[in-house]
């Protein structure tokens, strides 16, 4: 390593915090005042959709092709250095692009973090959590699918059938393009997916040839799932995040159809006298504000705010709401199946040959430069993250652990969470929504994003709440082309002259 690059090594992680406060700050706060001179949305739209995360911006995307579309999110634009992957790590728990939730002290697990308190990092910003995930593209198991089919019988949900969903959104780059079985470049498709080189991925190739000496083949676990392992596929494009705002948001924000609301906090949803939810409440620079869907409105604030906002609005365990002081409106057992995957972390080896990373030794002018040029090398890794393995077993923990046979703590991964807004048949006790999505005893009410996971996927839930996504947005459109919108003509007579007016409606009868 050359004099250059010392100091330039020196300069750029001796100051790195102060980069990235200057980066951050000075992004954040120019978005946060210059959002304020945006106009106010309208006060009706055909739908409104709350939160622009991971599902929400599929969702407000789809739907803003042929219907007048309200995105509320509570965050800004994501950062600049938020797309480089190398900085994922450094840029969890900021308040301005993060809730930074916290879980109570747990009496079971995380034994090894301070107080017993696992962090919960849930994005806030356009793009939602995918601007702080660590892009890893995975589906899970097709069995998870057909599990999720037969709790809610809506064969609909099965994997054959939710592929397509998949599918619709990639725009697949990956080593695995000719299995068209599973993967596409579909005309729809915005999220881009690429592999890395694998000699430029450190001990990667040992890591997958250990994997064969144990009898586990080196498979595609993206389709169909099978016992093996392989290097991870990333949701990026050159080397770059390329999260739900890069795939949905910025390349439709020209659309007329849609109005992207930043820094727009709703509060709660109005339900009329036949729990019908008209509107919502929400609060933009400060303005308390109502805004009327003349449709539906569909909840993807994910797995924590979802449900949340269902609470606040009444719609919850009623005794529950009853004791911190809100009216119940309609009983449900919101919240109360939330499910996160167990992680475990393990003391990361560094080897004294050029085989792992070492930024004393790699990190230099040429990173910069292999980074910028070619999108390769240390800054577009998200952390030491490169591959993984699927083994098929009754307790996936505990032989997780002995197979790789090491000291562990074990954490709440705090990135996963699911469930708190289940999905099932109407008649379950455990059930919020129906396998259409609409919340129960509602109508016009829909939650669609990780939360309605009846049963976590086995692999990681960024993709999964995607396809949730796009699997809403065509029940929606479904739904709605068979409506007719009816506009009887109502006549009173008075003063001897006759006033007329339409009371419209929407129906699935045409008259
Ligand atoms: C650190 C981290 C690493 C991860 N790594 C991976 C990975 O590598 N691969 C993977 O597949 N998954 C990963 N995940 C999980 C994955 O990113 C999430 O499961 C997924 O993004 C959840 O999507 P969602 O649509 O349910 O919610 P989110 O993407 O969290 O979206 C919710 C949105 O709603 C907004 N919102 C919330 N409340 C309100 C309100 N009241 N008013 C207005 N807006 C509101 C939020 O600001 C947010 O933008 C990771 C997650 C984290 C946090
Ligand atoms: C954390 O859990 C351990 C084991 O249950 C317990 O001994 C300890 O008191 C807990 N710490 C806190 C701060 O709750
Ligand atoms: C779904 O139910 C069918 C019939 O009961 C059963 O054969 C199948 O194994 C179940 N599938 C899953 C994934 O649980
Ligand atoms: C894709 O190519 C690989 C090797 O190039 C081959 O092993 C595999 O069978 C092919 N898959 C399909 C679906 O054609
Ligand atoms: C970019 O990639 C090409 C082809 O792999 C390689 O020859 C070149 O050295 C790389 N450039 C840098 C700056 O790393």
């Amino acid at each position: 390593m050359g004099f250059c690059n010392i100091i330039l090594l020196l300069s750029i992680f001796g100051t790195l915090p102060l980069w990235i406060v200057l980066l951050n700050g000075y992004n954040y706060y120019y978005d946060y005042l210059s959002s304020q001179f945006e106009d106010d949305p309208l006060p009706v739209y055909d739908f409104i959709v709350v939160g622009a995360g991971s599902a929400g911006a599929a969702i407000a995307n789809r739907l803003s092709r042929n219907n007048k579309v309200l995105l509320l999110e509570a965050g800004g634009d994501p950062i600049f250095p938020q797309r480089i992957p190398a900085f994922s790590g450094p840029l969890l728990h900021w308040p301005q692009h993060d809730w930074c939730y916290k879980t109570v002290p747990q009496k079971y697990a995380c034994r090894g973090a301070p107080n017993n308190v696992s962090y919960w990092p849930r994005g806030k910003s356009l793009g939602g959590s995918s601007n702080l995930n660590f892009m890893l593209y995975v589906r899970g198991h097709p069995l998870d699918y057909d599990n999720w089919a037969n709790i809610t019988g809506d064969p609909s949900w099965k994997y054959e059938n939710v592929l397509e969903y998949f599918k619709k959104s990639q725009d697949y780059h990956g080593i695995h393009q000719n299995n068209t079985k599973h993967h596409a470049q579909s005309a729809y498709g915005n999220l881009h997916i690429e592999s890395r080189n694998i000699d430029d991925l450190p001990l990667v190739p040992e890591f997958l040839q250990a994997a064969k000496e144990l009898g586990f083949e080196n498979v595609d676990l993206n389709g169909p799932q099978k016992p093996g392992f392989d290097q991870f596929e990333y949701v990026q494009k050159k080397g770059y995040r390329f999260g739900t705002y890069s795939a949905f948001l910025n390349p439709i924000m020209g659309r007329k159809n849609i109005r992207i609301s930043r820094y727009s906090h709703v509060t709660k949803i109005k339900l009329d006298r036949n729990n019908i939810a008209v509107g919502v409440w929400y609060t933009r620079h400060g303005v308390k504000r109502f805004a009327r869907a003349s449709k539906e409105i569909i909840i993807s604030a994910g797995a924590v705010d979802s449900p949340k906002l269902l609470m606040l609005s009444g719609i919850g365990p009623s005794e529950h709401l009853k004791s911190v002081g809100v009216k119940p409106r309609v009983n449900l057992p919101v919240g109360q199946n939330l499910v996160d995957h167990v992680v475990t972390t393990l003391p990361s080896v560094i080897i004294d040959k050029p085989l792992t990373f070492d930024p004393m030794r790699d990190f230099g002018l040429d990173t910069i430069m292999e980074y910028a040029i070619n999108g390769t090398g240390f800054l577009s890794l998200p952390g030491a993250v490169a591959a993984e393995g699927f083994i098929s077993t009754e307790n996936a923990l505990i032989e997780g652990i002995k197979c790789i046979f090491w000291d562990v703590k074990i954490m709440s991964s705090g990135v996963m969470d699911t469930g708190s807004v289940i999905m099932g048949r109407p008649d379950d006790p455990k059930t919020v929504v129906d396998s259409k999505l609409r919340v129960l005893h509602t109508r016009g009410l829909r939650v669609a994003d990780a939360s309605i996971m009846p049963v976590i996927v086995n692999g990681n839930t960024n993709a999964p709440a995607i396809m949730i996504g796009e699997k809403a947005a065509d029940i929606i459109r479904q739904y709605w082309s068979e409506q007719y919108l009816v506009c009887p003509q109502l006549s009173t007579y008075a003063f001897q002259r006759k006033f007329t007016q339409n009371k419209c409606f929407y129906s699935t009868i045409s008259i």
